[in-house]
């Protein structure tokens, strides 16, 4: 591979704590048992950022996500230190879109107008449900009323609002999702993450498996749940993601579209493209862990050279997502590779109708894309 130019660069930030585990995630979260230290915390940072600056010289940041567990645990203050001293050791593009993760039970308007003051200004509410049951069922630490303050609230402090929200909860009947989204879309959120539930190892439904909905049952509430959030003006741009024109997220697009990102804090990944080569890195995922041995790079943080043969592979796991597809030249710009490399899969993918291919753009169709795993899988020997 050799890249002419190198892809955008964003950077996540993970904040791995939370009040209490959710017994469907698997992310690294942890429940906090005692008082953070914030400001070792956001030193820490601070240092794993400035061990990476060697590998990103030159490029400026596009975008910023802190994500977790539940970032609004933490004070606006440390994010005012935190932005602050990432803006004095890299350009940050004019307006880049700087996310902040929430959740509602979480909420105190104060606090989230400093979160504002800090430089966030793009707000990501984990609602899930506004169904009193369903919210108790999945262990949720907020009811409707207060997922509905916080969204009215937030609504009013930030320009830019995207809410998470699930279906497929256990034995959640379909009006029962078409009613939690029916009261969002009251709010008029720029943007909403609507994902089906997924049982995932390691987590407490794994253990103990709740009982879900059929899947005939899901895909007649997706086709609603389309229809609906079609009629509101949303785009469906990606596999579980719907904006309102100009607001896609900017930092999940330069993923999907196989950009580069830096990954600071506990378990938190990164990816940096080189002109010959691509590496991933990932932290160390214990707090306690990454908050002792911060002084040394080579203690949190594993790094590996993605092997070039599964690049092309890589890249449709991402790219494919995007509902409206990716032009044939932005895959030679972002694998160094040229598309002759991976032309036959292109046309077996075409045979069996899973993308089209029109003026050098490509786009999965409507069975490519119910039959995505499918259809990524044929590069996986590229
Ligand atoms: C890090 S959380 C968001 C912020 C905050 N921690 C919260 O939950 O309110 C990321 C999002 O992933 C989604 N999610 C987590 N686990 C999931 C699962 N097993 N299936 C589907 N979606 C899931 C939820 O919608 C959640 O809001
Ligand atoms: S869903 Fe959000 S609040 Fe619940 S455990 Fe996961 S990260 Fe924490």
């Amino acid at each position: 591979m050799a890249l002419t130019v190198l892809p955008p660069l964003s950077l996540y930030i993970h904040v791995p704590w939370c009040i209490k585990k959710c017994p469907y995630c698997d992310f690294n979260s942890h429940e906090i048992k005692s008082e953070i230290n914030e400001s070792l915390f956001i030193d820490a940072l601070l240092t794993d950022f400035q061990y990476q600056l060697p590998r990103i010289w030159g490029r400026p940041i596009r975008s910023i996500f802190i994500g977790g567990g539940t970032p609004s645990v933490l004070a606006p203050e440390s994010f005012d230190r935190l932005i602050s001293g990432i803006r004095s050791l890299i350009t940050l593009i004019p307006g880049a879109e700087i996310t902040l993760e929430a959740n509602p039970g979480t909420f105190e308007t104060d606090k989230f107008l400093g979160f504002k003051e800090a430089g966030i200004n793009r707000l990501s509410l984990g609602i899930q449900s506004l169904n009193n049951r369903l919210l108790k069922v999945i262990g949720r630490i907020h009811d409707r009323e207060q997922a509905l303050f916080a969204i009215s609230q937030a609504r009013a402090i930030f320009d830019n609002l995207n809410c998470d929200l699930m279906y497929g909860l256990p034995n959640q009947t379909h009006q029962e999702a078409l009613d939690d989204l029916i009261a969002l879309l009251r709010f008029q959120p720029d943007h909403i993450s609507f994902y089906q539930l997924t049982i995932e190892p390691n987590t407490y439904f794994y253990k103990f498996p709740p009982v879900l909905p059929e899947q005939d049952h899901i895909a007649a509430l997706e086709n609603d749940i389309y229809s609906l959030l079609k009629e509101h003006h949303f785009n469906h741009y990606e596999v579980s993601a719907y904006a309102q024109q100009g607001k896609c997220s900017q930092h999940n697009l330069n993923y999907w579209m196989f950009g580069d990102y830096v990954g600071i804090g506990p378990g938190a990944h990164g990816k940096i493209s080189f002109p010959d080569k691509v590496i991933r890195t990932a932290k160390i995922k214990h707090p306690t862990n990454y908050l002792n041995l911060i002084d040394q790079q080579e203690d949190i943080e594993e790094t590996h050279v993605v092997d070039p043969e599964s690049i092309p592979f890589e890249f449709m796991m991402n790219a494919l997502r995007l509902n409206e597809g990716f032009a044939l030249s932005l895959f030679e710009e972002r694998t160094g590779l040229s598309i002759d490399s991976i032309q036959s899969t292109l046309s077996l993918a075409e045979e069996k109708q899973f993308i089209r291919i029109k003026e050098n753009h490509l786009i999965p169709t409507e069975l490519g894309r119910h039959f995505l795993n499918d259809l990524i899988s044929l590069f996986l020997n590229d």
